[in-house]
């Protein structure tokens, strides 16, 4: 027999289990899952826990489950505050196998009572279901109605099958075999591993640190999770990335390039060099508006008195580029960090700097946090509004709309 291929190798799946006979046969899911290379996490409503206990998914997939959210351990969601943000920031894909009728309509609903839905619910990760029911409840209205609303946001559907079903009848509602969902669930990331694949991105991310004397610095705030959460996404996505970065150099990849910078002069030179190479360029980094304008060579003593620090401003590479971006046709995508006048203020940098795109975040929210809020403006006006999520979440969404808008870009 041919090996299975690790096709899947490091691809994060999220799989949400509820309460249907079909459920013993979700084991084989993450089996197949796992042969090929993915890396599955698991969430059940308290139902499925009635069929199939937690631990078989935990040995099997080699993670604590989610499944009772007030539940103190590694799989609860209070465990960690609010771990099922995490483990919907975590996911790239999240499988509902099986599907029941009553989670279906949960998650049409938008509930978020239990580790499955909350989790769901915090998650911008693409939905694949497997609807497993018996037949008259899969063909009754209200199941019709909440699949159509799932599906018109985007959902996937495998199955169900005709056949023989739990109650002895013969009728539509079997779950697809577990092969198929996985099939279906390589598919789905396939098309969105695709989506910047062949792309050059440069990113830009952490804050700049402009010295004062040879041991102190004037810097900021910025952790630097959004733009290492952009790189890993692009990454994901198929894209080669060229990380410009205030900060160690996250894990080796072979589509990854790091370029390591402390001042904002570093950083202007270091984009300079990559922007003929790049398709985008998203600068996510906090770059100091002035720095000190002589440093001092020698660190500076307790004892020295009538100490100044005279500032000057710094390049702004975003307007430095501009010109040379528009002749090399570099899409350019900016971010505004606002703590007031959110939307006026980003509006005015997007024209200003000539982005094509503006994320905009409140500094409350989003600067060194693991979670973002965060508006997204062209020149038509908003383009998205993505309520608070983990930071590789939102990095996701705002990679989506940038290749949309390239495959736009080139298709016109
Ligand atoms: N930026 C830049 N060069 C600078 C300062 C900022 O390229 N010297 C970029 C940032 O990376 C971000 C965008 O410009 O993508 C907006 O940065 P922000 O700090 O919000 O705005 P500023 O232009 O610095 O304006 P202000 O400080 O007045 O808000």
């Amino acid at each position: 027999m041919a090996p299975t291929p690790a096709d899947l190798a490091g691809r994060r799946v999220l799989l949400h289990v509820s309460g249907s006979i079909a459920a013993y046969k979700a084991g084989e899911i993450v089996t197949l899952l796992r042969k090929r290379g993915a890396e599955v996490r698991v969430a059940m409503t308290h139902a499925a826990t009635r069929f199939v206990s937690a631990m078989t998914f935990q040995s099997l997939s080699g993670h604590a489950v989610a499944a009772d959210p007030w539940e103190p351990g590694e799989g609860g969601v209070a465990a960690h505050g609010m771990a099922h943000l995490g483990l919907g920031g975590w996911a790239e894909v999240q499988v509902v196998a099986p599907a029941s009728a009553d989670l279906i309509a949960r998650l049409a609903l938008g509930l978020a009572d239990d580790a499955v839905t909350a989790t769901a619910l915090a998650s911008t990760a693409p939905l694949l279901l497997a609807p497993a029911m018996e037949t008259r409840m899969w063909e009754h209205p209200a199941t019709r109605a909440n699949l159509a609303t799932l599906r018109a946001r985007g959902a996937a559907v495998v199955g169900p099958l005709a056949g023989r079903l739990a109650s002895g009848d013969e009728g539509m509602g079997r779950m697809a075999e577990p092969a198929e969902v996985v099939e279906a669930c390589a598919a789905l990331l396939g098309a969105a591993s695709a989506v910047l694949a062949g792309r050059r991105l440069l990113v830009t991310a952490g804050g700049t640190r402009e010295p004062v004397d040879p041991v102190r610095y004037l810097g900021n705030r910025s952790s630097g999770r959004m733009g290492n959460a952009l790189a890993a996404e692009a990454l994901g996505l198929g894209a080669s990335v060229t990380l410009v970065t205030t900060l160690p150099p996250p894990s080796a990849h072979p589509r990854l390039d790091v370029v390591e910078v402390a001042t904002a002069a570093e950083m202007l030179d270091a984009v300079g060099d990559a922007l003929p190479g790049a398709d985008v360029l998203v600068m996510a980094a906090a770059v100091a508006d002035w720095r000190p304008a002589e440093p001092s060579e020698r660190k500076l003593k307790k004892g020295d008195t009538g100490l100044r620090l005279d500032l000057v401003p710094t390049a702004d590479i975003l307007l430095a580029v501009r010109d040379r971006a528009v002749e090399l046709g570099v899409m350019v995508v900016g971010f505004a960090a606002e703590t007031d006048d959110l939307l006026d203020n980003a509006r005015a940098k997007l024209e200003r700097k000539g982005l094509e795109l503006i994320v905009a975040n409140d500094v409350a929210v989003g600067m060194g946090g693991e979670e973002n809020a965060v508006t997204i403006l062209g020149r038509e006006g908003v383009v998205a509004e993505v309520t608070r999520a983990p930071k590789p979440a939102v990095a996701r969404r705002v990679l989506e709309i940038i290749a949309a808008r390239w495959e736009a870009r080139t298709a016109g």
